[in-house]
């Protein structure tokens, strides 16, 4: 694996998309940051993180999606993989506020953000931003985010966790063939507040109570609402309301 380690960048996901740009780029190269000006999040939402405390990492994925349809495919193996991560670091009540933000309890502890560039042979490179609060412990005026030092009172070897994650990722991605169902369902079973009736918000301001029952095979969210319709909803479609 080739690991770049860069101290500032505007964002370890556009340093790596302009790579892949000027040369052939192994699959699962990394570069990590210490510290990002640019840093994205999801929908256009800006990724901060304190200088030096976080990992902040991003993934190049070859090879592994091969149709458009199967986007999110990739969100649910990232997921997994920074869940089982994390689980070998016992970091408690570990969920997935869907599409792909790390819980641990209701507190919001990383985001992933993965960027596909089709290419005109077919093929499709990923990139594959993950953000995670680790050593960090004060959150500015973000009363839902938490990192792994305040909720274990530990601090945490920030390459070492880079590691894991990247091997967790080989392993999910060498038995993604043998066994989607299962880590389909495994994502599934980790989505945060699943089964439980909340308020969920709509593109047009109106709120509805329903119960989160899993995810459809593209990877829209699957709602039951408290009169009994199904609803499916894409990324911009639905706000939880917690
Ligand atoms: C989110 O939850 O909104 C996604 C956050 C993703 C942040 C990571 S940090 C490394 C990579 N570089 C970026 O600019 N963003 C991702």
């Amino acid at each position: 694996m080739r690991l770049v380690k860069l101290d500032a960048i505007d964002s370890t996901n556009d340093f790596l998309k302009d790579l892949i740009r000027q040369q052939n780029v192994e699959n699962f190269t990394v570069i990590s940051a210490e510290n990002q000006t640019k840093g994205k999040g999801q929908m256009g939402a800006v990724w901060n993180s304190e200088q030096g405390k976080n990992l902040i990492m991003s993934v190049l994925i070859k090879d592994f999606l091969s149709d458009p349809k199967d986007v999110f495919d990739l969100n649910i193996v990232i997921s997994l993989a920074v869940i089982r991560s994390l689980e070998q670091l016992n970091i408690p009540k570990l969920s997935i506020k869907w599409p792909n933000d790390i819980m641990s309890d209701n507190k919001k502890i990383g985001g992933i953000l993965i960027e596909n560039s089709f290419k005109s042979d077919q093929s499709i490179a990923s990139i594959v931003g993950i953000g995670l609060n680790v050593n960090q412990t004060h959150f500015e005026n973000l009363p839902q985010a938490a990192s792994l030092a305040l909720i274990t009172r530990n601090t945490f070897d920030k390459e070492a966790l880079l590691h894991l994650i990247v091997d967790e990722i080989k392993g999910v991605i060498n038995s993604w063939e043998t066994d989607t169902t299962t880590l389909k369902e495994n994502y599934s079973n980790l989505l945060f507040n699943k089964d439980v009736l909340m308020p969920f918000q709509k593109t047009d301001l109106s709120i509805f109570m329903g119960i989160i029952e899993g995810i459809t095979a593209t990877g829209q969210l699957k709602i039951v609402s408290e009169n009994g319709t199904l609803l499916d909803f894409d990324i911009k479609e639905v706000k939880m309301l917690f």
